[in-house]
């Protein structure tokens, strides 16, 4: 990865906008020179998250996460600092010049992407406008897909007599490199071929929006019905799910997906307006998917269909959401349905329903952000993965034997002990007991070390409960500090006029220290944020977005080094004083500045 040189570091951040970045995650509303929302890092009702677009910062204070655009990427998105500026760069057009050359399989993989886009753009002409392709067109339409839908998934064909592989070279790809990213396919005879022909084309795009495979679904009743690209350097399906690219802002926003079967439920669900939904490519869900969605999502709805054989293998793709620390719902689509169909036949509040949302229509229907509120509210009544799966294997059981509960019991405990939270796996252990009619104690005993083993132990291990991306502590301060800080920070030119022994804590000697070795030209807020350790940063986050304003800040702060400096002086020579006469020879001068000092402070609090 490139090393990013802090004149472009800088050149990104002068252009950046933190509260346009994060509007796109949260609703920002004004007050006074900042911008409050909910905070996206913690649950919250009212809000305590504040944006200063002067100092182009953002600290919670409900739970002490804060910094700059830079920081704020990383937090949401779960990206190394170079990863987050490399996004933010190409988001306000800033070139970062690599500064060595590229290896040899990074050099293929990037050829492999450019030949996988030229392809999907070649399908998609092919579907949009070729003589020839009337009867996928006449498909896309069978299959309720609108124009939107086939631009923004860029649908497209691969007709039976395919020169995809032809036009590929004609613009400088390799044929072996079409063969090995899976485009190209050999005959026999070992001439190359396409590899995708006479099928309706699903491009597959990772995260990032790079073009990395394809899905061909045949337009009968052949076989199989979805051709899949082969694996590749640049393909790997338990990394990609189709459709979180194309939703990610939606999903970003609300902090959830939809999980759902297919490429085409995933298409329909965003027709109909539910863009925070997503599909792995046929696979059940893998760590690998949740971790990724763990970096948009708190909570997944896994949409499941009816049929029994496709839930127990949803249910185990769900598990490894569980493992990952996500908060997994579970609907069920009636009758036989897929969300594509349900979608089609009965319209998006049916599958809301469906998914147990049970929401009444209420004033919010009339407001046109009500949809994404519904969604970040949504389905409170839907069940989650535990009790879903509970209730799954009690149906199978059809009697609720000894044996029959001891099974079912032993099966749960496996979802149960994915959780890596202590609590929740405490509450879902005693849920479990109740609806078996079995006690607690058995269930732990069952369960092993994995299972807290009862409450009070599990309140004795204190800190280790505690999820381990808990909110960052800010560095304690005394008052005193902080009180002076905050002055500092609102005129940071001051900074020199400090002395070492002014501050109290190490904690404020540090952001002191901090505050000399950055410029303090243009917004120099961010800067300082990256200068300090996170408990620092924390604390100086705070700091910078309080909202106390001082008419002579410059004033105050010379007026508090002041008093604080005499006070200082005070309690150093009250003592010698005290004891002069006693023993000790009196010394008139020190006599009288003690007295001055006195009269001064007088009402101080020492
Ligand atoms: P389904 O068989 O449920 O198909 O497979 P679907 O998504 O409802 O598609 P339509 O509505 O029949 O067109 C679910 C998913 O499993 C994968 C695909 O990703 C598909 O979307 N799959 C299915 C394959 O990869 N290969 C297959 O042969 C079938
Ligand atoms: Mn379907």
């Amino acid at each position: 990865m490139a090393l990013i040189s802090p004149e472009t570091l800088e050149l990104i951040r002068t252009r950046l906008d933190i509260v346009e970045l994060v509007g796109e995650c949260v609703q920002l509303t004004r007050t006074g020179r900042s911008l409050k929302a909910r905070c996206p890092f913690h649950q919250e009702r009212s809000p305590s998250f504040i944006v200063s677009p002067e100092r182009q910062t953002f600290h919670c204070f409900g739970c002490g996460e804060g910094g700059d655009a830079f920081s704020f990427v990383m937090k949401t998105e779960n990206l190394t600092f170079t990863e987050a500026a490399e996004k933010l760069a190409a988001r306000v057009g800033v070139k970062i010049e690599a500064d060595r050359e590229l290896g040899p399989q990074e050099k293929e993989r990037l050829k492999m992407r450019e030949a996988n886009e030229f392809a999907a753009q070649h399908y998609h002409n092919l579907l949009k406008k070729d003589p020839g392709a009337q009867l996928a067109r006449a498909y896309a339409a069978k299959r309720h897909l609108s124009k939107a839908s086939v631009d923004g998934f860029l649908l497209g064909y691969a007709p039976r007599n395919g020169a995809l592989v032809a036009a590929a070279v004609k613009n400088g790809f390799a044929s072996d490199l079409l063969l090995r990213c899976g485009l190209a396919a050999r005959r026999a005879d070992g001439s190359f071929r396409d590899y995708f022909f006479d099928r309706f084309i699903f491009p597959i795009r990772d995260v990032k929006g790079v073009f990395v495979g394809f899905g061909g679904r045949t337009m009968g009743d052949g076989e199989p019905k979805y051709l899949n690209s082969p694996e590749s350097p640049v393909f790997n399906k338990s990394r990609v799910l189709y459709g979180l690219y194309e939703g990610l802002a939606e999903t970003r926003k609300a902090r959830k997906a939809h999980l759902m079967e297919g490429y085409m439920d995933v298409i329909a669900a965003h027709q109909h307006g539910l863009k925070n939904a997503c599909a792995p490519l046929g696979t059940a869900l893998t760590a690998e998917h949740a971790a990724l969605i763990k970096r948009y999502a708190e909570k997944i709805f896994v949409v499941f269909d009816a049929d029994a054989a496709g839930q127990t293998a949803a249910v185990r793709g769900a598990e490894a959401a569980i493992a990952a620390g996500i908060q997994v719902l579970v609907g069920t689509v009636p009758e036989g349905k897929d969300p594509d169909e349900l979608l089609h036949s009965k319209g998006l509040a049916a599958l809301e329903g469906a998914l147990g949302s049970g929401l009444e229509p209420t004033p919010q229907d009339f407001d046109p952000s009500w949809r994404y509120e519904r969604i970040k509210g949504g389905y409170e009544t839907s069940k989650d993965l535990v009790e879903f799966k509970t209730e799954l294997l009690i149906k199978k059981a059809g009697e609720l034997t000894p044996e029959a509960k001891s099974a079912i019991a032993k099966e749960i405990l496996i979802t149960i002990v994915q959780s890596p939270d202590d609590v929740v796996k405490d509450e879902w252990v005693r849920r479990l007991a109740a609806r078996l009619g079995i006690t607690e104690d058995s269930l732990r005993r069952a369960g092993g070390k994995a299972i807290p083993q009862s409450n009070r132990r599990l309140a004795a291990a204190g800190s280790s409960t505690q999820p381990k991306d808990n909110p960052i502590m800010a560095a304690a301060m005394p008052p005193s500090d902080l009180q002076l800080l905050g002055v500092l920070l609102k005129t940071p030119a001051l900074t020199s006029e400090l002395q070492s022994d002014d501050l109290e804590s190490a904690s404020a000697r540090e952001i002191v220290a901090a505050l000399r070795s950055i410029p303090l030209k243009g917004t120099w807020g961010p800067r300082l944020l990256d200068a300090l350790q996170p408990a620092e940063r924390a604390a100086a986050s705070r700091l910078l977005n309080d909202d106390l304003a001082y008419d002579d800040p410059a004033g105050v702060l010379r007026a508090m080094l002041d008093k604080r400096r005499r006070l200082k002086r005070l309690k150093e020579i009250e003592p010698l004083v005290l004891s002069m006469g006693a023993g000790r020879p009196v010394d008139a001068g020190l006599r009288d500045e003690y007295q001055r000092l006195v009269v001064e402070l007088k009402g101080t609090k020492r």
